[in-house]
Formats: C-alpha cells, structure tokens, sequence
C-alpha cells in the first residue's frame, strides 16, 4: 500500500468528557466493535478510581498502567481507529491538553443528566484553538435527564458550538425506546432486557408504521420533535465539520452498548484523516515523503532503577522507519531508534514502520521534551503544542543543601516531561512551580527524592495566573518590566511571564498598559 492509502485509511482522535461522563465506558465499546479487545472491563483497569484523590501514589501507579492504552487502535470497515487516551482525573488536565495536540478530531461525551461540565467546557475551549472537529454524544440516556432541546441550548451557549443533530432520542429514562437516526432515516430500537437494539429503515415518519413500533403518543411527540429540529438547527455539512464549525450530535448509553455502533459509524464516514500540520516554518502536508514528527507527552518509568522514559511521537508526514537515522532538531543530534513501540489496548509491540496519524512510543533517556520534533533533515519546530497557564503555585525550597545540583536536574528532567512549569523569578531567582492540579506537587516531591536523591519542600504562594508577555512597544514594555519587576519571570524556555497575584491586578495592567500582550499560553 502506498503512503497515500495508508493516510487515507487513518482517523486518529480523542475522547474527552468531565469524569463520570462514560468516556472510559464508550472507549471500551467502540474496542469491543473493533474486535480490539474481547471482554468488557479491559480498559477499567486504566481508569483513576475516584477514592484516590488523596494518595497520588495509586494514581501514579494507574497512570504507570495507563502506558499501555495511551494508543488504542483497531480496525473497522476499511479504517485504523487510533484512539489516544487522555486522563480524565482533573489533576492531569495538562497532560490532556497535549495529547488534544496529537489527534484529528475528538468525541466529547457528556452526561445527559448532568449536561455541560467544567472540564467538559476547558478541553472543548482546547479542541477550538485548534479548530478540531467535534463529534457530541450524550450519554445515559437510559436515565432521566435534561430535556434533549435544553442540551443542546447548553451545548450552544455554554461551549460555543453548533449543534446538528444527527439522532434524536425517543423517550428518556424509562421511558426510552430509542433514537431517530437523522443521518441514515433509521429507527434504531432500543431492547433494555436484551441490552440490544434493533434497526428498522424508516425514511418517512409520516408513515402509520410508527405508532406500531413506539405508541402513539411517542410517536407524535418524535414528529414533533424532528419538525422542530429541521427547522431550528442546520443540515450536516462535510466541510463545516471539517473546519470545526459543526458539530454532529448523537445520543446513546455507552453501557448498554447503545448509539455507539451509529457514532461509531458516521465517525468512520467522516472523521478527517490525518490533516496538514504548521510549523514554524512551513504547512507540512502528511503526503510528503520526508517523515516529520513531534513529541506531545513523556510517560517516566515507575521503576526508579531505569529512569528511561517513553515519549511519544506524533507522525505528520511520511514513513517512519525503525533504525533509521532521523535529526532532533533541538539537539541538532542524529537519532535512531531499535525499539520503536506502539502501545495497543492489548498488546505492546516493536513496529518496522509508521504512518501519519500513528502514534509510536520511543524508549529515551533524557533526549525529549515535550514539543520536539524529529525529521529526515529539515529544520521544522512544530507549532500548536502550548503550555496553559497553570492554576496553582508555590515556590520550591532545597531542603538539602548537598544535593541542589540534583534538585536543579531533577526539576529540569520532570518539567520536560510536562509533569508542571517551572518559573524563575528575574529579580532573586525564586522557583516557582505552577501546575494545574495539586497532586502534581506530591508527585514532584516524590519523583526527586526517589528518583534524583534530592529533597524539596514548599511555600504556598497566591497568585491567579501566569501570563507570557509580548509587545511591539520597546518603551511601554520596558517601563513595564521596570515597573514590575519582582512579578517577571521566566519559563523554562527563557520566555518572559507575567505572575499575577489577582484577576484585578492583571485587568489594571492590561489597561494600563495597552501595548503589552497578556496571553494565557505560550502558544501566540
Ligand atoms: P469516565 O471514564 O468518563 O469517568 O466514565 P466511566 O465510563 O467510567 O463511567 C462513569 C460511570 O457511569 C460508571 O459507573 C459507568 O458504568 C456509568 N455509565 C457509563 N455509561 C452509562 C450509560 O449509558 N448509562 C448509565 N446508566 N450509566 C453509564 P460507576 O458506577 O461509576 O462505575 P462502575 O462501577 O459501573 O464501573
């Protein structure tokens, strides 16, 4: 097969969802159809239990156990699936954001129940600023709920998309029966006792057939209901979806194995394969056959007598071949890889080669950080892969003198990886660690005493966001600087930051000083 059909055959994407929704439950039944893994429960296992949000330690360890699914790919009708898994626990939200770099296109689920949820509105704000394709399924329809045009008020209002419904539910909680299949005119029926449905062509709802399969008086509310719907939201438009300004919206119950079979196959028919990526330099087009690829997450070995670590590469253009000499174009160092790795849901396997929109793990000793790329020879920084402005702080504190060489490697290693960003005030050089969950200030704790040998205590420090600065105004940016400086940074990258201590200090910056740039990554 040529490199052009192996990019077409690929949809690489992500599920996102606030914990709880159904995304670990909808992951396992869209494997289950892929005959990816056998028995239901497999994926649990990757899942942070809820209980364990006081003791990271079995958080690392699950997170240990998510390696294996970081990558779960199968095949269905004529495609590769890639589903690439993000942490659903909110102390891991940075590491979502990143591997949200590497897909195609996401799957947001939401709660029928519970509708539009914090994190549900932060990882849509992330998929916009990429302009991802988003695909919502609503979930739990098994169980009372909000009513579905009030849904898809909130999915408008609150997330900013727009809503096109591509099913639409009939009845809810007891009373569900099934869905209206808008895009294939199908009555999918749903069988509660069998956990089953049943599929009946149904293109004209006018027809008396209707009331035989759901009652009369579901199904007068569903004509109701679908008249409404033709008139208030648009048709489905390919290319609208493509650029991010539809969404399709299904509903469904994961557990019931419900809805998905239907999401499962509109996502194959129009999903986009692997899109063109920017770089600082150039659009690098998957079609290309020099191979290019980035780093979107490190994973640490669990096990402090190996500190090799995995990173894993995004692959935008070409053929990734194994023991192939490629550059880092950080290093300016050639590299080659013996092990290249794909981590499935059911098995871990060295590959000979790889295609855009694959994901491959590769064994590294400290070489990566997050956002590096890897090309045949050209210069390429790829852009798009941002750091968040974190949400809590506290400065670090060596707590033996002895080791601060370890401590200063250790810090440097663990913010590589993304585990949190480090700030080093301008005036005293004060670390600061900013993260976006406070679990990660235990995990560093750890990792640097079991892994470096070096011991760091913290001073809580309150402050309400980083911003990275620019302006085109030498002089208002100077005088600023001047001005402020016990509250300049720097980011690992030597980027200069602004730490705000309140949301009214930085709103009286930003209008005093209205040249300077305030921006919330350090994508800009
Ligand atoms: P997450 O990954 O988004 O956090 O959610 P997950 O799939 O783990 O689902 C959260 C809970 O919701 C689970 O129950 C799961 O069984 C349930 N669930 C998922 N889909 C549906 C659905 O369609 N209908 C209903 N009624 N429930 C659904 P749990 O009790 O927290 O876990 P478990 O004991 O079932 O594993």
């Amino acid at each position: 097969m040529g490199l052009v059909e192996e990019i077409n055959k690929r949809r690489t994407f992500g599920i996102v969802s606030h914990p709880d929704a159904g995304k670990t439950t909808l992951t396992e039944k869209l494997l289950l159809f892929g005959g990816a893994i056998q028995v239901a429960g497999a994926v649990k296992s990757n899942k942070i239990k809820k209980s364990a949000t006081s003791d990271f330690m079995d958080i690392e360890r699950q997170r240990g156990i998510s390696v294996a699914t970081s990558v779960m790919g199968f095949q269905y009708r004529d495609k590769q699936i890639n589903i690439l898994d993000t942490p659903g626990h909110k102390d891991f939200q940075e590491d979502t954001y990143r591997t949200l770099t590497a897909v195609d296109s996401a799957i947001v689920v939401i709660d029928v129940a519970k509708g539009v949820e914090p994190q549900t509105e932060k990882l849509v704000e992330v998929c916009k600023m990429r302009k991802t394709p988003m695909i919502v399924f609503i979930n739990k329809l098994d169980r009372e709920g909000k009513d579905a045009f009030d849904l898809l008020d909130e999915v408008e209002q609150k997330i900013n998309l727009t809503a096109c419904p591509m099913s639409w539910p009939i009845g809810m909680g007891q009373r569900f029966q099934g869905v209206y299949n808008l895009y294939e005119k199908k009555l999918v029926l749903f069988n509660p006792h069998e956990k089953q449905e049943e599929t009946i062509e149904f293109t004209d709802l006018h027809d008396p057939e209707l009331e035989n399969h759901i009652g009369e008086r579901a199904a007068e509310e569903l004509r109701e209901e679908i008249n409404m719907v033709n008139e208030v939201y648009p048709e489905f438009d390919q290319e609208a979806y493509a650029e991010g300004e539809l969404n399709p919206v299904f509903f469904g119950s994961a557990i019931n194995n419900f809805g998905v079979k239907e999401l499962l196959d509109c996502f194959v028919d129009i999903a986009p394969m692997p899109r063109p990526r920017e770089t600082e330099e150039r659009l690098i087009d998957p079609s290309e056959n020099k191979f290019s690829g980035f780093v979107f997450k490190i994973h640490a070995n669990m096990d402090p007598k190996h500190r090799d670590r995995i990173a894993f590469l995004r692959i935008c253009s070409g053929e990734f071949k194994r023991n192939t000499n490629y550059l880092h174009v950080r290093n300016e160092k050639k590299m080659k890889f013996s092990n290249p790795t794909t981590f499935m849901a059911s098995k871990k396997e060295i590959i000979e080669n790889a295609y855009p929109g694959d994901i491959v793990g590769l064994y590294d000793s400290g070489n990566f950080k997050i956002g590096d790329a890897l090309t045949e020879g050209e210069k390429l920084h790829f852009k798009g892969i941002p750091s968040f402005s974190p949400e809590q702080f506290r400065i670090v504190h060596n707590d033996d003198p002895m080791k601060s060489k370890q401590l200063a490697k250790g810090l440097l290693q663990l913010m590589d990886e993304g585990v949190a960003q480090m700030f080093t005030k301008e005036f005293g050089g004060t670390r600061i660690i900013g993260t976006v969950g406070a679990l990660q200030f235990d995990v560093i704790q750890y990792r640097l005493q079991h892994e470096y040998g070096a011991k760091c205590s913290y001073e809580p420090l309150h402050l309400h966001k980083a911003c990275w600065l620019t302006s085109d105004n030498n002089e208002q940016f100077k005088e600023f600087l001047q001005r402020r400086k016990r509250d300049i940074a720097k980011d690992k990258d030597g980027q200069l930051v602004f730490l705000a201590e309140s949301a009214w200090q930085l709103k009286t910056m930003q209008e005093n000083y209205p040249d300077v740039g305030f921006h919330f990554t350090s994508d800009f």
